[in-house]
């Protein structure tokens, strides 16, 4: 008789306990109540009402006040996910946390979000992708269960990108909002959840868009911050037109991946970043806008937090049936860019 390495038993056992697919199993999204609209910002700089709408389509966005944070968002965002998803804070065993606007430098902020919704002993860590950051958290959410290193992952999903805005630059305090939305991903083999996934990045564009100080780089002094260095800044004309071909290349990649054409997809969710980035990559695409999901009008750009939000509104808005597969599709600083064709529902 042949004897089996020990590894090759614990292999093939592996993988008939290990999970195919992780569906989305819960939902929730949150935003500060402060709205911040044209009218206000026509006030604050030199701009109009009129150009905002007509160059980004967005007509208002909402700001963190006193006492509102990256974590305090991801907690409500995350409650509401886990009441959704029917689950105790116990049986969570992961939480991710996307943003590159963390409440401080360390730790993780999803160690904070951790402790408030009194999730013990689950690992808890950060990543950052900017903007592409919902799509390489559940990426990575969903590696960790096909794995079998997580059963019960937390992922949400948030930014609060008003506190690196220079209120006097027209050219960025008119785009960006704060928000969170997030989702919870369990085990099953059924094919539910993300379905194939296209994740990438550049580098060398890392200047295009970017906030210098306050890093380990350059650390923040009095002259930086009187120079304005802790700021948002960005060369958006480029971006935009990286951002159609990134949202494009990596859509039709990860369709080809899924075995599907755009025929198949019931909705798309594009990140929120300027109504005219969505529709060039719609057309692009080949996709009519009433197949998607826009709300950059209510909240803007809220970086990673857009497409979790999309998801959320669109969810609870009745556009998503169980079955119904969903191009997800994202472009940020970085440069990074992600795509994932995921099937809604759960068996
Ligand atoms: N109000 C009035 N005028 C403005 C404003 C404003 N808020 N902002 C810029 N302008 C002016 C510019 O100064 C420029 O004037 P000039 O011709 O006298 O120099 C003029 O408007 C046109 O500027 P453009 O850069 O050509 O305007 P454009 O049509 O490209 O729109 C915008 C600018 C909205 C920034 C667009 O390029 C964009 O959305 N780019 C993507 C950037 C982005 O979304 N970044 C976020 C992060 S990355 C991501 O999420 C994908």
């Amino acid at each position: 008789m042949q004897v089996q390495p020990v590894s090759r038993i614990l292999f093939y056992v592996l993988g008939e306990i290990m999970a195919k697919y992780a569906a989305i199993t819960g939902w929730g999204m949150a935003v500060p109540e402060r709205v911040l609209t044209n009218a206000e910002l026509e006030r604050m700089v030199s701009t109009s009402d009129e150009w905002i709408q007509t160059r980004t389509g967005i007509r208002e966005r909402r700001v963190v006040g006193p006492g509102e944070s990256t974590s305090t968002l991801s907690t409500a965002a995350g409650q509401r996910a886990l009441e959704r998803a029917g689950l105790e804070a116990a049986e969570i065993d992961l939480i991710i946390l996307a943003t590159c606007t963390p409440d401080r430098p360390f730790p993780a902020t999803a160690c904070t979000v951790q402790a408030n919704l009194g999730i013990p002993r689950a690992a808890a860590f950060d990543l950052a992708a900017a903007c592409s950051g919902f799509v390489y958290g559940l990426s990575v959410g969903t590696s960790m269960i096909r794995s079998g290193a997580a059963r019960n992952v937390l992922f949400i999903a948030a930014d609060v990108f008003t506190h690196y805005i220079n209120w006097n630059d027209r050219n960025t305090c008119v785009l960006f909002g704060d928000g969170a939305g997030a989702v919870v991903l369990q085990p099953t083999d059924e094919p539910y959840g993300q379905l194939a996934c296209v994740l990438g990045a550049s580098g060398k564009d890392e200047d295009l868009m970017a906030v210098d100080a306050g890093g380990t780089r350059l650390p923040a002094t009095a002259e930086l911050l009187e120079a304005g260095r802790q700021y948002v800044y960005m060369n958006g004309r480029e971006i935009f037109k990286l951002a159609v071909r990134g949202m494009g290349d990596s859509s039709l990649q990860a369709l080809a991946d899924a075995g599907m054409t755009t025929d198949d997809i019931a909705l798309v969710i594009p990140h929120q970043a300027n109504l005219r980035i969505i529709e060039a990559t719609a057309k692009r695409l080949n996709v009519p806008m009433d197949r998607v999901f826009v709300n950059l009008d209510r909240y803007g750009n809220t970086s990673a937090g857009t497409i979790p939000i999309a998801l959320a509104e669109a969810a609870d808005q009745g556009r998503l049936k169980p079955g119904d597969n969903v191009l997800l599709t994202a472009f940020g600083g970085g440069l990074t860019w992600a795509s994932a064709v995921i099937r809604w529902g759960r068996p």
